[in-house]
């Protein structure tokens, strides 16, 4: 029995851990090499975008939404993506300086 008790804490702690592996590794080439034909992802707050933004869908083309409409969007991600308020402001002032031509 005592075996028993002391697998369960175990077992938990090994699925907590995994959990974020699994999600963020869930694709085996790196986000820089999928996105590779995206320069523009590769360095400063666009490699943040790309990173905090990417994992678990493609990064969205910059050109798609509005400053309101981005705002609104990395507001209701932001949870999703884990950001600090830093982040947040990076990735929205990224947006909003390259959504137009
Ligand atoms: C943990 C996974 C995850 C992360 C990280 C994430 N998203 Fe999402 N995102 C989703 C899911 C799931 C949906 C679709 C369902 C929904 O809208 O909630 C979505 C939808 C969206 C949409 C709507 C697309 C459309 O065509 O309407 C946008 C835009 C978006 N995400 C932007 C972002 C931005 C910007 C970030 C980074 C701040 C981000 N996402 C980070 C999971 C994620």
């Amino acid at each position: 029995m005592r075996h028993t008790l002391a697998a369960v804490p175990i077992a938990a702690a090994l699925v907590a851990l995994s959990l974020p592996a699994a999600v963020v590794g869930g694709c085996a080439v790196p986000l820089e090499e999928r996105f590779a034909g995206r320069p523009e992802l590769a360095h400063g707050d666009g490699r943040l975008y790309l990173q905090k933004c990417g994992r678990c869908h493609e990064p969205f083309p910059v050109a798609r939404f509005s400053d309101a409409q981005w705002s609104r969007q990395v507001l209701a991600m932001r949870a999703d993506a884990n950001l600090s308020p830093d982040q947040e402001r990076r990735i929205v002032g990224y947006l909003q300086a390259h959504n137009r031509p």
